[in-house]
Formats: C-alpha cells, sequence, structure tokens
C-alpha cells in the first residue's frame, strides 16, 4: 500500500482519537479542550491550531469586529488572537461618519487608518462600515448653524464627498463597504431618516453609485439587522432588484444577525439566506451575536437609541454564565454555522459583532451595565465551548 495512504490511514486514526478525546475532554472538562483540539488540529506537527478563519477557509470568511479600544490601546494580546483566529475585520465604529468625520472640515483618521493597516499587515478581508447610515451621523450634515435643513443640493454634496474622500482614501485596501445600512424600517418601507428625508429613495441608489465611482474594485453591500422579518426583507430586495436594472452596482446583502438564544429560528434565517441569494445577491452575516440575557421587553432590534431601565432580573449572571445557558450557547453557534456551511456557497463571510465578551455592545444594549455573553470568547479573550462547537464542526469534517 502507497505510503501515502498509509500516513493518511495513520493521520485519520489520530485525528480520529485526537478528536474523540477532545469531545470527551469538553465534556468530562479533564483535559483542556484547547489542547486536544490544537492537537486534533495540528495533528503530529507540532504546529499551533489553526484559527477559524483558516479552518473555514474553503466555505467562507471568518470575521469579528474591531473596537475602538482595542484600535487605539492597540491591545498587542487581542490583535494577535484576531491574527490568528480571523480572517476579515471590521471596524465596530473608527469608519463612521461622526467618529472619523465629526464636523464639516474636520477628519479624525487615527482608528481607521490603524484598522486598515492592521488588515493589511495580515492579509485580512476587510470591511468598511458604513458610508451611509442615519445613526452616529453629525447633525450639521443636515442642519445648518439655525437648525434649518439644509438644500437638498448640499446634502447630497456633502454625501458625494463624504464618500469620495473616506472610500478614496483606502481604495483598493477595502474588500467590502456596507455602503447603506439600515435604511428600512421592520414592517417593510423606507425609513423616514435625514437622508431620505432630504433626497427621497434615490439617496440609496447615488451611494452605491458615488462608492463604485471612487472604489470600483470593492463589493458593494447592502447591510441590516432583523432581515428575518418577510416585511423587511422582501421589501429590501425588492428595492435592491429595483435600483440594479437601473444601473446600481451592488454585490451583496448584510445581514447583522444580532440573535438570541432560541430567536429566530434557523428556518427563518435560512428562509432569508435563500430569498437574498434567490435575488442573485451574496449573503454576508456582519454582526453575529447570541444574546443570552433576559430579552427587555421582547424587543429583537438593534436600533441604538432604543433602550430600557437597569433591572436586577434583567442582570441575572453578573459573576458567571450558568453551565446550562453555556451548552445552549454552544449549540446555538454549532446549529448556526451548521447552516452557513449547508448554504457555503451562498455566504460569503460570518462576521462576529467583537472579540470578547467583555467589550461587545450587548453589555449596555438594550440595558446599560449588564454581563453578557454573546460572543465566543470570553471576557479573559480565551476561547469558550461556544468556539469548540464552531471549530469542531470542521474537525469532525477532516477526520471523516
Ligand atoms: O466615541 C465616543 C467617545 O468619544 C465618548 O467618550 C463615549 C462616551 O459616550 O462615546 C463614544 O461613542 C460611543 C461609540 O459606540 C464608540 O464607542 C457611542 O456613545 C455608542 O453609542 C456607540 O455604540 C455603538 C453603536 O453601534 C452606535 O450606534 C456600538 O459600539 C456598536 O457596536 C453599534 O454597532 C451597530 C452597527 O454599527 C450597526 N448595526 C447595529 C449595531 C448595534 O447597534
Amino acid at each position: 500500500m502507497k505510503k501515502t495512504t498509509m500516513m493518511n490511514q495513520q493521520r485519520r486514526l489520530f485525528l480520529r482519537s485526537a478528536f474523540t478525546a477532545a469531545g470527551i475532554g469538553l465534556v468530562l472538562g479533564s483535559a483542556s479542550p484547547k489542547r486536544l483540539l490544537a492537537e486534533a488540529l495540528a495533528g503530529q506537527s507540532g504546529a499551533s491550531a489553526p484559527g477559524l478563519g483558516a479552518l473555514f477557509g474553503g466555505d467562507f470568511k471568518v470575521g469579528t469586529a474591531l473596537s475602538n479600544n482595542t484600535l487605539q490601546a492597540q491591545n498587542p494580546g487581542l490583535e494577535a488572537l484576531v491574527a490568528r483566529e480571523f480572517s476579515a475585520i471590521t471596524a465596530e465604529n473608527a469608519m463612521k461618519w461622526e467618529e472619523v468625520h465629526p464636523q464639516a472640515d474636520v477628519w479624525d483618521w487615527q482608528r481607521a487608518d490603524h484598522f486598515v493597516d492592521f488588515g493589511q499587515r495580515h492579509q485580512m478581508y476587510t470591511i468598511g462600515h458604513t458610508l451611509v447610515w442615519h445613526s452616529q451621523m453629525p447633525e450639521s450634515v443636515f442642519v445648518d448653524g439655525h437648525g434649518r435643513l439644509r438644500k437638498r443640493s448640499d446634502i447630497e454634496q456633502t454625501m458625494e464627498s463624504h464618500i469620495a474622500a473616506l472610500a478614496g482614501r483606502y481604495r483598493g485596501k477595502i474588500q467590502a463597504w456596507d455602503v447603506v445600512n439600515e435604511a428600512v424600517t421592520d414592517d417593510g418601507q423606507w425609513r423616514k431618516s435625514h437622508w431620505y428625508n432630504a433626497l427621497g429613495e434615490n439617496y440609496f441608489s447615488r451611494a452605491f453609485h458615488l462608492a463604485r465611482e471612487v472604489d470600483p474594485n470593492a463589493e458593494l453591500l447592502y447591510n441590516d439587522y432583523n432581515m428575518t422579518i418577510p416585511a423587511k426583507r422582501d421589501f429590501a430586495l425588492e428595492q435592491i432588484v429595483k435600483f440594479r436594472k437601473q444601473g446600481m452596482p451592488v454585490h451583496g446583502v448584510g445581514m447583522q444577525a444580532h440573535v438570541h438564544l432560541s430567536e429566530p429560528a434557523i428556518a427563518k434565517i435560512e428562509a432569508s439566506i435563500e430569498a437574498i441569494a434567490a435575488a442573485g445577491l451574496d449573503v454576508h452575516i456582519t454582526e453575529l451575536d447570541v444574546d443570552v440575557l433576559p430579552q427587555a421587553y421582547d424587543y429583537m432590534g438593534a436600533e441604538i437609541s432604543t433602550n430600557f431601565a437597569y433591572s436586577e432580573e434583567l442582570n441575572p449572571f453578573p459573576e458567571q454564565l450558568p453551565e446550562k445557558i453555556v451548552d445552549e450557547l454552544a449549540a446555538r453557534y454549532e446549529s448556526l454555522f451548521k447552516l452557513f456551511l449547508k448554504h457555503r456557497d451562498k455566504v460569503r463571510r460570518v462576521t462576529l459583532w467583537g472579540t470578547t465578551d467583555a467589550e461587545s455592545w450587548k453589555n449596555d444594549w438594550p440595558v446599560v451595565g449588564r454581563t453578557n455573553y454573546p460572543l465566543i470568547f470570553d471576557r479573559d479573550g480565551e476561547p469558550k465551548k461556544a468556539y469548540y462547537a464552531v471549530a469542531g464542526l470542521k474537525v469532525a469534517a477532516k477526520s471523516s
């Protein structure tokens, strides 16, 4: 029998045993799952375990959002984790209008430059978030010093020069832009934002055309939350398809996927993945996190201006997450990534909205001051059971 097949057989046996051991280790919590999984993944070569980006390299990009703290503090530990584990990065806040362009003639490029430079240094699929949005916008873009709505042509010119400056500065270094963010309401209508009120629905396609002019090679995305709500999803797709027929350049739709332990159901997420693909658009999972805390008033959106008063009942796990919920979170992440793998022909990227639980926006939203556990790395940057549930999907695939 040829040496290679002999070697592969041995390796397969080794991987299967090491993976089973990893599994058992996970369950019995005996040997550290990290070491066992590292061995399972690195095999006998001793190389450090490949991260999620490498593991899912043949399927889709796996990304994370870099917070301002990470970009400012230049936190080497976290940057090393991001470089090891992920193949895509989004700036959580550093490229938003109010952060990078707080006043008409004032630009603050420091964090955005560091973000793009990090992406270049680590060959990351780098996403620009976001060119046109209703939130984190300086009011001065829309109203003059007397509080009067500025002229349509002025607002249009301001959008044009902002996109030209921001997308122009990073031309060729940003692989995809969230060109327009959250322009549709949950009941399937245009959000009556300043953009819409001042420029009408054409502001949407204008933004895509401007982004195309400035960076001909970047992929152009429409990004939104609650894209599992049929009315919202269908209206967004209808408008995108309509404008595309009129020549608007667009490549894909971002489903933010700020989900909870059990909602929305996998079937609802799958229906939206299939609907977006059926419209001839790539699917990007752009801001995945899994809220494990009691829902405040059953509110499911991501509208930052919405928030609720703090109460002990809404913050039941200030110290640590009970094992039962640790398992539920791992199972939820496993089922989500199983779905994304099933549709790897449609899903280009899966980005987690933050790296560690410590920096997640879900600690302060929709209730300020809670202790949430929505991501796959804990507050010390250690991989959680949810991490192994996700990585394990590829190890199992590799060893079968
Ligand atoms: O930068 C200022 C800082 O100068 C000031 O000292 C500090 C204290 O108030 O605020 C800082 O701004 C905060 C900003 O994050 C940067 O940290 C804003 O108050 C805070 O509201 C903002 O929250 C961000 C939120 O978007 C704003 O809309 C969250 O971190 C970010 O995770 C969240 O992300 C959005 C996506 O962009 C779009 N989809 C929904 C998602 C969650 O809302």
